[in-house]
């Protein structure tokens, strides 16, 4: 099959969180498979220039505003995979991939547009038809709307399915109805069955229709999203359209995730050599700025975006008797300003024992996931969620909410089984009284060694759920295949 990924971030070339990582992993674990993938992402001012594409330097794109010119680059191939990026400096040359000081940047649509457009423009370019366009989030959400549209009549697309994974429900790409016709889309979709969402344009709306099949990243958040609590407006869509949703949980790339190779690390360790993780706490608390260093001591660890879903807002609350424990908190994160401030007021009134980087840290996440005994994410919603999985290779033990991908990974320790803690209410006293749980097992090193071991040997890796998505692929392929007539008899009923 020809299967190309369209995205706004992947690693190692941009980063804001998980979807990257996702970006990154999953194409590789296809390819792994016997599958080969191409990925097109933007070229931004954090992305190394690529080479020049022999065949393919430029690319027009007739957007109805206006016409923009494309430079393509090539990523390079690693491992099966081929990265190829959409250059547009007037959209893409910027310090932040979608805003700047907790600021959107004002022409998203425009920038995401251009991007999807020229992501279509490059696949009809650049080889046969594709079987599978696989988009991500609201940025890629156009892809399928356009295709649906725009690209109807042509034939290059008749055999190509569109799938959508929803990495987070709560970031839509909602814009005001005018933007319609400059990103070449009819003012007829603008209906309560089309792109129309409490008076503004929903990109992912579009999306979640248009699209062949979705999927999230979880199977708990798969159920969530259909819900009222967590559908985020969009629930009613998500139910008319449950049929062809499905739940898949992230993996894991331990070829960067893994304490034992890890090069961003002091000092590497196993579960059957597990020194090396003191060293790393030691290590952290003094690059942190940590005096005299209480060794007994759990280190809670939070690396994040600082966004409202983190649930941070409980810490707040918890702040005063957090800090009245014997505990020491280490936390980098970056995001709404708001945050910023708690976490830096947080680290000036309790300067002992609350450090804080406001950043983005690569080499410091992965050395808060190692130096760290307690891993806390305390999300009001989290779709998968990365570093609760990170953090169990790490025998860093996480504490999270029960919520989504933080309820299908983690279980809670009963003395023997089990891989963290975890608390259900979203509240400051459900939180902390979890926190006291894990500190007061902390104290026994016995129970302690052996929930961070049955962490530690759990396997998180990306084969089955590349598994489930070449499935996926498999079945979008098949239901192609058929003759229109049984299409139209419904595809969905196998
Ligand atoms: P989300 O995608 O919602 O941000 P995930 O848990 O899925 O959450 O993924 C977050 C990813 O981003 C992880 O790889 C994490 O290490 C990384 N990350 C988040 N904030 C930072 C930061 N400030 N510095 C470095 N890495 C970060
Ligand atoms: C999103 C979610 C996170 C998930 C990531 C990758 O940003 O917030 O839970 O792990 O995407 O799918």
């Amino acid at each position: 099959m020809r299967i190309v990924f369209v995205a706004s971030e992947g690693v190692p070339f941009s980063k804001t969180g998980g979807l990257a990582d996702v970006v990154g992993a999953l194409p590789k674990a296809l390819a792994e498979m016997g599958q080969p993938v191409e990925v097109i992402l933007p070229r931004y001012r954090m992305t190394k220039p690529g080479s020049v594409l022999p065949h393919l330097q430029s690319l027009t794109i007739p957007l109805a505003s206006g016409f923009r010119f494309a430079a393509i680059q090539d990523g390079g191939e690693s491992k099966g995979v081929r990265t190829i990026f959409v250059n547009l400096p007037e959209f893409f040359d910027r310090d932040g991939l979608y805003q700047e000081k907790g600021e959107d940047y004002p022409d998203n649509a425009a920038r995401f547009a251009a991007f999807s457009m020229a992501a279509i423009e490059l696949i009809k370019r650049t080889g046969e038809a594709p079987d599978i366009i696989h988009c991500h989030d609201w940025q890629s959400a156009l892809v399928p709307i356009y295709l649906r549209h725009l690209y109807s009549s042509d034939p290059f697309f008749a055999k190509t399915s569109v799938l959508l994974t929803v990495h987070n429900l709560g970031y839509q790409g909602l814009f005001p109805p005018h933007i319609l016709p400059q990103i070449s889309l009819d003012a007829g979709l603008f209906t309560i069955e089309g792109l129309e969402f409490y008076g503004k344009v929903n990109l992912l709306k579009g999306g979640l229709i248009f699209s062949d099949f979705i999927n999230t990243v979880s199977r708990k958040y798969a159920e969530e999203i259909q819900t009222e609590e967590f559908g985020c407006g969009l629930d009613g869509v998500l139910r008319a359209r449950a049929a062809r949703l499905a739940g898949i949980l992230n993996g894991v790339d331990y070829e960067a995730w893994d304490p034992q190779t890890d090069k961003l690390i002091p000092a590497n360790y196993s579960p059957s050599e597990l020194r090396g993780k003191l060293t790393c706490k030691v290590v952290l608390l003094e690059k942190m700025g940590a005096d005299s260093i209480s060794l007994d001591r759990p280190l809670i660890g939070i690396v994040s975006r600082f966004a409202a879903q983190k649930g941070f807002d409980l810490i707040a609350d918890i702040a005063e008797s957090l800090m009245a424990m014997e505990v020491y908190v280490v936390a980098l994160g970056t995001g709404e300003p708001q945050y910023e401030e708690l976490f830096r007021s947080l680290a000036a009134k309790f300067p002992r024992k609350f450090f804080v980087k406001v950043a983005y840290d690569n080499a410091l996440a992965h050395q808060i996931e190692a130096g760290a005994d307690i891993f806390l994410m305390p999300s009001r919603y989290e779709p998968c969620g990365l570093n609760q999985i990170y953090s169990l290779k790490y025998g860093t033990v996480p504490v999270v909410r029960a919520t989504g991908g933080l309820d299908d990974t983690i279980e809670p320790f009963d003395g023997k089984e089990g891989t963290g803690f975890k608390f259900d209410e979203y509240s400051p006293k459900a939180l902390l009284a979890c926190l006291r749980e894990g500190t007061t097992v902390y104290q026994d090193q016995k129970a302690w060694r052996r929930l961070m071991l049955n962490g530690m040997q759990k396997d998180f890796s990306w084969v089955s759920s590349a598994k489930q998505y070449a499935r996926i692929y498999q079945m979008l392929e098949k239901e192609k295949a058929r003759p229109r007539a049984t299409m139209a008899a419904g595809p969905s009923r196998g």
